[in-house]
């Protein structure tokens, strides 16, 4: 079993987190059920922040909360003093339920509703990442009524895409998002924005990618930003106060995984601009970030319940487990990999290879194919690791099923933070029929 956080091997043989067993977590909240690792969240947090302090750099480190939004997680993430990207009321709703401060939080979104404008600026949110030549009109009229000025980034797209180990250079990134770099069309919603009086615009931000390996891609994108920056300030004397570099720092799912530290990438991310801003003869702008998977990833843990198994003589074997493509929809959507071990044998030797099915209606609910395990019984525990990004927050009903609660657990206690969903709760928003049929 490979040592995430505080995962360790009781002398029961039990998968313990936070010093919690986790088949006693089994018994009392029942299963599936998501557990996060509130030690290694805050540990990734601290990581993040002490690289900055190292360096003598200003920073802001801005928790993706799509990643996993919960008022619990949001409080724990000001607990650490981050900030928080939020991309959609719901999200921004979240963040004020937990009574977030709002100059901290940075609004995010391709298509921000004319509500969801207005909603930021009467919360006040520090600041509005403009997308789109739309988005910089409507977010103008909605200050301009409110008779405020607004702190916006401009978002634009460099032309690199990243991924795990890969990025591509394009001369115009085939993108839903932002503002191309290579154009003009960054150059003109910047002239655009710079001329209205109800917005400042701080700096620029871009995201390159998610479950990055590597630091060319984003050392890329700085380098070619830093040098926009460098004309912007030469034709309009222009000088950025941010520049936010996005999120995508990778995480180890399987062995096949071998990410950086999340020190590491920030480090050598801010050499890099170090570099450039001295090269092009900047002012070094505060840094920001918004990681999202890399705080929450590997900290959550989901438990469930194994029950059916089905063998296809000389093909496979198939064993069922209590939750699936509900609560995890990254295998079906992306055919991400994981792993996982029985939580209440984990030394037991292994016996076999099973495909981990969900109990969707849906063939393609599948969790892991090919995973060696002990011999599984009907109502072992079945333990999948780095489920904590993007697990809850794609969670769904699908089959009306509803979704697992979610506790925290940390230095021998838990806490629950989000409930189980029950029927009641399925069919709370349904409306039996008005109409009706003459037999
Ligand atoms: N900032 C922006 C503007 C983003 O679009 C994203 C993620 C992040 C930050 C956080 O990225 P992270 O550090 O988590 O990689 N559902 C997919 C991931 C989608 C990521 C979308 N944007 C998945 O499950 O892999």
């Amino acid at each position: 079993m490979h040592a995430y956080g505080t995962a360790r091997v009781n002398k029961e043989g039990h998968l313990e987190v936070g010093g919690v067993d986790v088949v006693s977590l089994a018994e009392h909240y029942g299963t599936p059920l998501y557990i996060y690792d509130v030690a290694l969240i805050r540990q990734r947090a601290r990581g993040f922040k002490e690289t900055f302090q190292k360096l003598g750099v200003s920073s802001q480190v801005a928790y993706a909360s799509k990643a996993f939004s919960a008022i619990g997680m949001i409080q724990l993430a000001d607990q650490e003093g981050l900030s928080l990207d939020v991309v959609s009321g719901g999200e921004l709703y979240t963040a004020v339920k937990a009574g977030f401060p709002a100059e901290r939080i940075h609004f995010h979104g391709n298509n921000k509703s004319r509500e969801e404008l207005e909603m930021a600026l009467a919360h006040r949110v520090g600041c509005i990442v403009v997308d789109n030549f739309y988005e910089l009109d409507m977010l103008e009229e909605v200050a301009k009524e409110r008779g405020e000025k607004v702190d916006i980034l401009l978002r634009v797209t460099p032309g690199i895409e990243a991924h795990t180990h890969d990025y591509i250079l394009t001369g115009q990134e085939d993108s839903k998002f932002g503002f191309d770099l290579n154009n003009g069309q960054a150059e003109e919603a910047f002239q655009k924005a710079v001329s209205k009086p109800s917005l400042k615009v701080l700096g620029i931000h871009c995201h390159i990618g998610s479950q990055i390996f590597e630091t060319t891609g984003f050392k890329l994108a700085a380098e070619k930003i830093i040098q926009k920056l460098a004309d912007w300030k030469e034709q309009f004397g222009f000088t950025a106060e941010v520049l936010n570099l996005g999120g995508g720092f990778g995480i180890r799912y399987t062995e096949e995984d071998e990410p950086l530290q999340p020190s590491e990438y920030v480090e050598e991310i801010i050499k890099e601009v170090q570099a450039k801003t001295k090269e092009f003869n900047l002012a070094m702008p505060e840094i920001w970030i918004e990681p999202g998977r890399s705080l929450v990833g590997d900290a959550g843990t989901t438990i469930y319940q194994t029950g059916s198994s089905k063998q296809v003589p000389e093909v496979r074997k198939y064993l069922a487990i209590d939750g699936g493509m509900n609560d995890n929809i990254r295998p079906a959507l992306y055919d991400a990999k994981y792993e996982a071990v029985l939580a209440n044998r984990v030394n037991d030797p292994v016996e076999e290879t099973v495909s981990i099915a969900g109990k969707c209606c849906e063939s393609g609910d599948m969790l892991i194919w090919d995973l060696p395990l002990p011999k599984a019984g009907q109502g072992d525990l079945l333990a999948v690791f780095c489920t904590g990004a993007y697990g809850y927050s794609m969670a769904n009903n699908y089959n009306r099923i509803p979704r697992p609660p979610v506790v925290f657990v940390e230095n021998g206690q838990a806490e629950l933070v989000i409930k189980r969903e029950s029927y009641e709760d399925l069919v709370k928003l349904d409306l039996p029929l008005k109409v009706t049929v003459k037999q």
